[in-house]
């Protein structure tokens, strides 16, 4: 895609004239392409609580959302003096969620990408790898054992609050051969999520209750005596 600098720099300039920022006296504008060709523009609005200033960087990408969405391909920004200014840290966090590693920043002598204003990034992958790697899982050394033994998820207390917390036990109750716990359970304020990790380990799930009496929630229905 043709980026044409001249003209994100005037759209710049004629953003920066509108700013509001009457206690640093420091008006700063900017102006983004978007992938779809559009330029979205942004100007630092100011505060009495200096803290609650909001960075031209933060119109612009409100304003790209405001208008459609997309994502920014090259961005300028500019001081009072019309020349290029380079984005606060804070805002080179924003160009890195709506612009991404690859989008352009002006600066002398040359554009600059996201990634190198802004390495090693957080980002929204971060956040996706952490939610693929939640939720129960078997340990690898402990995966043949799946499908075998049986689960006891059993109240207990932590710092005074009742949790809940389980262990795996190679035994299935059948027969007194391999006994002993395989694993326990980290604890959970919620029953729920105790159960949800030992219908992980094994179908066969007993919940002990906080009367001691034990009740099946494991996968169908419980198994008959003997079973
Ligand atoms: N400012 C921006 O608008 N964007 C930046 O990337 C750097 C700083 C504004 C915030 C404040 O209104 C003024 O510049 C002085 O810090």
């Amino acid at each position: 895609m043709e980026i044409d600098w001249e003209q994100l720099r005037v759209a710049a300039v004629e953003a920066m004239r509108n700013a509001y920022a009457p206690y640093s006296n420091y008006p700063v504008g900017v102006a983004g392409l978007v992938d779809d060709g559009r330029v979205v523009v942004g100007c630092n609005v100011e505060n009495a609580s200096y803290g609650v200033t909001l960075c031209a960087e933060c119109g612009m990408v409100s304003s790209l959302h405001a208008t459609g969405g997309g994502r920014l391909v090259a961005v300028s920004c500019v001081g009072g003096d019309g020349e290029p200014l380079m984005p606060c840290g804070r805002c080179r966090q924003l160009l890195f969620e709506h612009g991404g590693p690859e989008c352009l920043v002006e600066a002398v002598p040359r554009p600059l990408r996201v990634d190198e204003l802004l390495p090693y990034a957080f980002g929204p992958q971060d956040l996706v790898a952490a939610e693929a790697s939640k939720g129960p899982k078997v340990p690898s050394r402990l995966l043949r054992w799946r499908g075998r033994g049986t689960v006891f998820v059993h109240p207990d207390l932590a710092a005074g609050q009742r949790v809940w917390t389980g262990y795996w036990d190679r035994s299935t109750g059948t027969d007194s051969k391999e006994t002993g716990i395989l694993e326990e359970a980290p604890s959970w304020g919620n029953v729920d999520d105790a159960i949800a990790w030992g219908r992980v380990r094994t179908p066969r799930v007993v919940l002990i209750d906080e009367e001691g009496k034990m009740r099946w929630v494991g996968e169908g229905d419980p198994p008959a005596n003997g079973e």
